[in-house]
C-alpha cells in the first residue's frame, strides 16, 4: 500500500493500542507519521512510535526538528489519510470547533485528506450531549468514525466508549484509501427530509422523515466523485457540506426546485418524504379557538413530484425513488416503481425494527424492473453505498 498516513494519538488510556495500529499500517507498506498530543506523550513515549513508524514523531507544533518545512502544513499536505486514534472527548471537541492548539489539531485543520476518528472515552463522556453534538458536526463535515465499541473500560465500568480494535481501524482505513471514484463526472440530485404544509404561521403538518438517508447518500456520492445537488426539507440533521444545497418547505416548493434543477442531472434520487396533502385554505394569521365548535379543515392533494420529474425525464437520466410502507410492502413498492416512472425504488418497510425514519440503520429492498435485492439491517451509510452501486450499474447499462 503506497499511502501517507498520519496517525494522531490523543491522551486516552487506549493510546497504547495506537502502537499496534501504527505497526499494522507500516507492515502494509504505508508511510506512517505519528503525532502525539502533549497529554498522549504522558501515556506513551515518542520513542515507541519512532521505532515502529521509522519516522520522527511530532508532539509540539513549535519545536521544529525536521528541516525547514512548516511542520503541520507540510505533513497535512502530503497525507492521504489522517487517523485520530484514540480520539478523546477533548480532542473531538477541538476537531469539531476547528481549534488548533497543538500539532495534532493544527494538522487536522490543515489537511484536506479524509479524517478517520476512533473515539475512546468513558461512557458518560461519550453519551454527553456535547460529545454527541460534536460527533454530528464531524460527521456532517465528512469525517469517518470507527467505533467506539462496548466493553469494559479503563475507568472500571462497562459500556460504550472503548476504542475499536486496531484491526478494525486498519480495515476502515483501507476502505477509505481504496475508495472508488466511480461517480466522477456525474451530476446527482438527491432529495431529503420531510416537507411541511402550513395551516397558519405557527402550525404545520409534516412527517417523521429526518433526512438521514438522503444525507448519507449525498455524503457517499460526493466521496465517490459525484457533483451533488441536495434539495432538503426542514431537518434538524445537518446536511453534508460540499453539496449544492437548496432548502424547501412545502411539497409545492419541492416541485418548483426540482423543475428548476432536474434537467441538468444524470441521476436523481428522491429520498424525501413530501407531504401528500396541503391545507386548502391556510390562514395568514394564527387561528383562534372556535368557542367549542369542531374545526373542520380541508386538505387538497399535492402533486406527485416524482411523477413530474419522470414526465420530463431526459434520455440519459436514471430516476430512483423510495417507498416507505407499512403493509403490503412489496406489492405497493412494485406499483410505485411503474406508476412513478422510476428505474429503481428503495423499499423500506418502516414497521421493522431498525428501519425507516430517524434511525441510523435501515433495512431495504432495491427493486428494479429486472430484479429485487434484499439489503438486511445495516447503517444508512452502508445502504447508501449499496444504492449507489445499484444506481450506477443501472445508469451504465440503461438503453440510452
Ligand atoms: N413522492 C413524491 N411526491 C409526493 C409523494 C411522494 O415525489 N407527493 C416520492 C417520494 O420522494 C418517494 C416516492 O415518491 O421517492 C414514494 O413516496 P411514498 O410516500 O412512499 O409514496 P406516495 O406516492 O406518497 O404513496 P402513498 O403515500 O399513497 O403510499
Amino acid at each position: 500500500m503506497e499511502a501517507n498516513i498520519i496517525v494522531g494519538v490523543s491522551g486516552g488510556i487506549a493510546a497504547y493500542k495506537a502502537a499496534e495500529l501504527v505497526s499494522s499500517l507500516v507492515k502494509l507498506g504505508a508511510n506512517v507519521e505519528v503525532i502525539l498530543t502533549p497529554n498522549a506523550a504522558q501515556l506513551v513515549t515518542p520513542a515507541t512510535f519512532e521505532a515502529l513508524s521509522h519516522n520522527p514523531v511530532r508532539v509540539d507544533t513549535f519545536v521544529q526538528k525536521i528541516s525547514r518545512e512548516i511542520g503541520h502544513v507540510a505533513l497535512a499536505q502530503r497525507a492521504d489519510l489522517m487517523i485520530v486514534a484514540p480520539a478523546t472527548a477533548n480532542t473531538m471537541a477541538k476537531l469539531a470547533c476547528g481549534i488548533a492548539d497543538n500539532m495534532l489539531t493544527s494538522t487536522a485543520l490543515a489537511t484536506k485528506a479524509p479524517l478517520l476518528i476512533a473515539p475512546a472515552m468513558n461512557t458518560t463522556m461519550w453519551e454527553a450531549e456535547a460529545t454527541q453534538a460534536n460527533l454530528r458536526t464531524l460527521l456532517a463535515r465528512g469525517a469517518h468514525i470507527v467505533g467506539p465499541d462496548s466493553g469494559s473500560l479503563a475507568c472500571g465500568t462497562v459500556g460504550s466508549g472503548r476504542m475499536s480494535e486496531p484491526t478494525e481501524i486498519v480495515a476502515e482505513a483501507l476502505r477509505l484509501l481504496g475508495r472508488k471514484s466511480d461517480w466522477e463526472g456525474l451530476n446527482v440530485l438527491i432529495t431529503a427530509g420531510p416537507t411541511r404544509e402550513h395551516l397558519d404561521p405557527v402550525r404545520f403538518m409534516s412527517n417523521e422523515s429526518s433526512g438521514k438517508m438522503g444525507f448519507a447518500l449525498a455524503r457517499a456520492a460526493m466521496e465517490r466523485g459525484a457533483k451533488v445537488t441536495l434539495v432538503a426539507g426542514p431537518t434538524t440533521e445537518t446536511p453534508p457540506s460540499g453539496a449544492v444545497l437548496t432548502r424547501v418547505e412545502s411539497t409545492l416548493d419541492l416541485l418548483s426546485a426540482m423543475e428548476a434543477l432536474c434537467d441538468a442531472q444524470d441521476v436523481i434520487i428522491q429520498a424525501a418524504a413530501p407531504a401528500d396533502y396541503r391545507f386548502e385554505a391556510p390562514s395568514g394569521k394564527k387561528l383562534k379557538k372556535n368557542g367549542g365548535e369542531p374545526l373542520t379543515l380541508k386538505l387538497v392533494e399535492n402533486p406527485d413530484v416524482a411523477k413530474a420529474v419522470a414526465a420530463r425525464k431526459k434520455d440519459n437520466q436514471t430516476l430512483i425513488g423510495f417507498a416507505a410502507e407499512t403493509d403490503d410492502a412489496l406489492a405497493n413498492a412494485r406499483r410505485k416503481l411503474t406508476d412513478k416512472g422510476l428505474d429503481m425504488i428503495v423499499l423500506n418497510d418502516v414497521t421493522r425494527k431498525g428501519a425507516g425514519f430517524g434511525t441510523d440503520t435501515n433495512i431495504a429492498t432495491l427493486i428494479t424492473r429486472r430484479d429485487e435485492t434484499e439489503c438486511p439491517l445495516m447503517s444508512k451509510r452502508e445502504l447508501a453505498e449499496r444504492i449507489l452501486d445499484a444506481a450506477l450499474a443501472l445508469h451504465t447499462i440503461q438503453p440510452k
